[in-house]
């Protein structure tokens, strides 16, 4: 496949197992994850601590960056890429400000990206609240609640699915006249109606 699809645990070139050897060169390492309370309720901006705030950077920013930089010399020029951000990075929820600098930082580079590497394509995925093992670490009453609160201010009525966040990734990265997008994929979530 002529796509390069950058995701956390791997940048496939042709196989995972390039990607997994790319985050090997990279040093690229996941930090531990935030707590709890952090999760369901964000961090007060005064309390953010900036060691947590730099190693979440240093979990998702930086190793996006150095994998592609990484990769540049390797990627079909009529291939793809594409990051996974977070809708937190427009979303405006309090105590969510570290999280919107990570992800807006990488939203932020596409366009210039896909203008500079042309006719590689960049773009993004930006999904909404999404139902995988990344939540595990709430206890389950509190992420089911949790998940019943998000789905009451979601157009579409629920969470999202990790599979509908890869048939996003695939329709960005199979459709050669997208570049320089960042397209949410929400359920909605993300739209202003008047709250
Ligand atoms: N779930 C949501 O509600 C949601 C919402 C918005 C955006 N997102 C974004 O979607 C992406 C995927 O999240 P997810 O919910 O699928 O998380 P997840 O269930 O925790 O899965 C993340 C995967 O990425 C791997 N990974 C993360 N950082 C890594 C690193 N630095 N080096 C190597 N592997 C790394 C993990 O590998 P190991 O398990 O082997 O460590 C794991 O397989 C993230 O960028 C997240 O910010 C998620």
């Amino acid at each position: 496949m002529p796509n390069v699809v950058l995701v956390d645990k791997t940048a496939s070139l042709d196989n995972a197992g390039a990607g997994r050897g790319l985050l090997r060169e990279c040093r690229c390492r996941r930090p531990p994850g935030p707590g709890t309370e952090q999760l369901v309720r964000g961090r007060p901006f005064a309390d953010l601590d900036l060691a947590e705030l730099a190693a979440g950077f240093d979990g998702k920013f930086w190793p996006y960056v150095r994998i592609l930089q990484a990769a540049l010399p390797t990627l079909r020029k009529d291939g793809s890429v594409t990051f996974i951000t977070a809708a937190s990075a427009r979303a405006a929820f309090p105590g969510t400000a570290g999280l919107a600098a990570i992800n807006g930082a990488l939203e932020a580079m596409v366009p210039p990206l896909a203008a500079e590497l042309a006719p590689l394509r960049v773009n993004a995925v930006s999904p909404g609240g999404v139902d995988t093992p990344w939540w595990s670490r709430v206890p389950e009453a509190q992420r089911t609640a949790f998940f019943e609160g998000l789905a009451a201010t979601t157009p579409v009525g629920r969470v999202g699915q990790a599979a509908e966040i890869g048939e996003a990734v695939y329709a960005l990265a199979a459709n050669g006249f997208v570049s320089g997008v960042v397209l949410d994929v929400t359920g909605g979530a993300n739209l202003p109606m008047g709250r």
